[in-house]
């Protein structure tokens, strides 16, 4: 960690005004990938400048992809007119700093007919296996071989379409068989697939592209695979993640914030759930100009309408279930809701050890290994502490705090606005990695932090 990687912030000013969420971290990086398949250029808009696109623009020019910027801001063109092998040296400076790179190994396997994947990074919250992810691989003829500097991919016979069932619906391993299928000789037929909200988008770019593929009932996917695709033009759809965690933070600092190009549609579960708190919303939406603003973008305007808020029992799930990247900025306002608010954990084992630190600030915050409030999950006899029991409310202090992964970070960052006096929150580079200018959305907001 650099030394200057360090905010001071100054608690207990309510956060207040508006900010602009782009397009979706988490299909902008998938949008990219996809841009290799094209035989023709492809335009993105609403790119967020953030690490995970800085690291998977680096690994697309390795491999002869020609990003530049388009007339828009926020706007990328990508021409894989001349896709070539990069040498693992070069691939190998990424190592560690992204999860995306697995997600090259079809896209590569159809261009050049072989991928060299280096080693994962992303968030440490859970073993994160990718073995759902070579399982598929193996199934469409492409040979795996593990290295001690990464992973070697070919596909001597050419990539063929298969039938293949999730054990459980990964989003990346749904991306992953999307990617490949869709250039496969022949039908894939995927069962128990992850159909978020960013998987449908990155189905609507690859349809944009040329692809065919039908999304069934019961999260069955079927994808007919195309010789060829061309590129494709699309603006994302808005990062639903990003969103609920400046709503998170105006409940839990008593604010009011207008998130501009937050969808509603994306974002039902968290409503009900910001809702039931006690928090209140209201949809600005542009096709229904308020009086006295014709014309303005819409979005979501968040706000803590007074009084106490309420506490609840909630579940993470997969789409249409609450996210589990939601989960940890509203832990932050649940600390100040009257009563026990229940938290079950079930994508990931590990995303609670974040609780210490809001204990720390004055939260009572208890985590159990057994499944709370819901059906049991996959963690459920396997002893991860993955339940949380949240009593409040709590009166936060300021605290020294240090950020160990994207989610819990900005959740640490809340937990500092909505304390009293001044904590110094470490660690805060790492919040670039999935929220474009932080900083200075905190300081339209009115929050008072400076680097000391
Ligand atoms: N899993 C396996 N084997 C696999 C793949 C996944 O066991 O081969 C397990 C994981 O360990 C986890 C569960 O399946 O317990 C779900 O993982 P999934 O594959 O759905 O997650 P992911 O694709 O690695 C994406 C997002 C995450 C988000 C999850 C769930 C990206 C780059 N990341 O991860 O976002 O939490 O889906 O919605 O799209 C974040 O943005 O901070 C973040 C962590």
């Amino acid at each position: 960690m650099a030394t200057n990687d360090v905010l001071a912030v100054h608690g207990g000013t309510p956060l207040q005004g508006r900010i602009r969420v782009r397009g979706a971290k988490n299909l902008v990086s998938k949008a990219m990938v996809a841009a290799l398949l094209g035989d023709a250029p492809s335009r993105l808009f609403d790119v967020p400048r953030i690490r995970d696109v800085e690291v998977v623009r680096g690994l697309l020019e390795l491999h002869g992809v020609r990003v530049s910027d388009g007339g828009e801001d926020g706007e990328l063109v990508f021409d894989p007119a001349n896709v070539e092998r990069a040498s693992t040296d070069e691939i190998n400076v990424h190592a560690g700093s992204s999860r995306i790179p697995i997600l090259f190994c079809g896209p590569l396997l159809h261009r050049l007919g072989h991928a060299f994947i280096p080693d994962l990074g992303g968030c440490h919250i859970g073993p994160r296996p990718i073995d759902f992810h070579l399982q598929a691989l193996r199934e469409f003829g492409a040979v795996v071989e593990k290295t001690p500097e990464g992973l070697h991919l070919t596909a001597p016979n050419g990539l063929r379409g298969t039938k293949f069932e999730l054990p459980y619906p990964s989003v990346g391993a749904t991306e992953q068989v999307l990617l490949t299928a869709v250039m496969a000789e022949g039908v894939t037929e995927l069962r128990n697939a992850a159909v978020e909200p960013e998987i449908v988008d990155l189905i609507c770019i690859l349809q944009k592209m040329g692809a065919i593929i039908t999304v069934h009932t019961d999260r069955v996917i079927e994808i007919q695979g195309v010789p060829r695709l061309s590129g494709y033009t699309h603006r994302p759809i808005p990062d639903r993640i990003e969103a609920a965690s400046w709503a998170a933070a105006a409940l839990a600092t008593r604010g009011d914030v207008e998130v501009l190009g937050a969808e509603q549609g994306d974002m039902m579960t968290f409503l009900n759930v910001f809702r039931s708190v006690g928090g209140a919303y209201e949809i600005t939406d542009p096709r229904a100009p308020r009086a006295g603003h014709p014309g303005q973008e819409g979005g979501i305007r968040f706000w803590h309408p007074g009084g106490e808020l309420k506490a609840t029992a909630l579940e993470t799930d997969v789409h249409p279930g609450f996210m589990t990247d939601w989960q940890q900025p509203l832990v932050v306002a649940l600390t100040q809701a009257r009563g026990l608010s229940i938290v079950h954990e079930t994508v990931y084992e590990q995303r609670l050890g974040y609780t210490e630190a809001l204990n720390k600030m004055g939260a009572t915050i208890q985590v159990y290994r057994d499944c709370l409030g819901g059906t049991p999950c996959r963690f459920g006899r396997r002893n991860f502490n993955h339940s949380a029991v949240i009593a409040g409310p709590s009166k936060l202090h300021a605290a020294d705090l240090v950020i160990p992964d994207l989610r819990a970070g900005f959740s640490h960052l809340i937990a500092a606005l909505a304390a009293e006096g001044t904590s110094r929150v470490y660690g805060v580079d790492l919040i670039n990695r999935g929220y474009e200018d932080f900083e200075a959305k905190l300081a339209a907001l009115g929050a008072h932090v400076e680097r000391p």
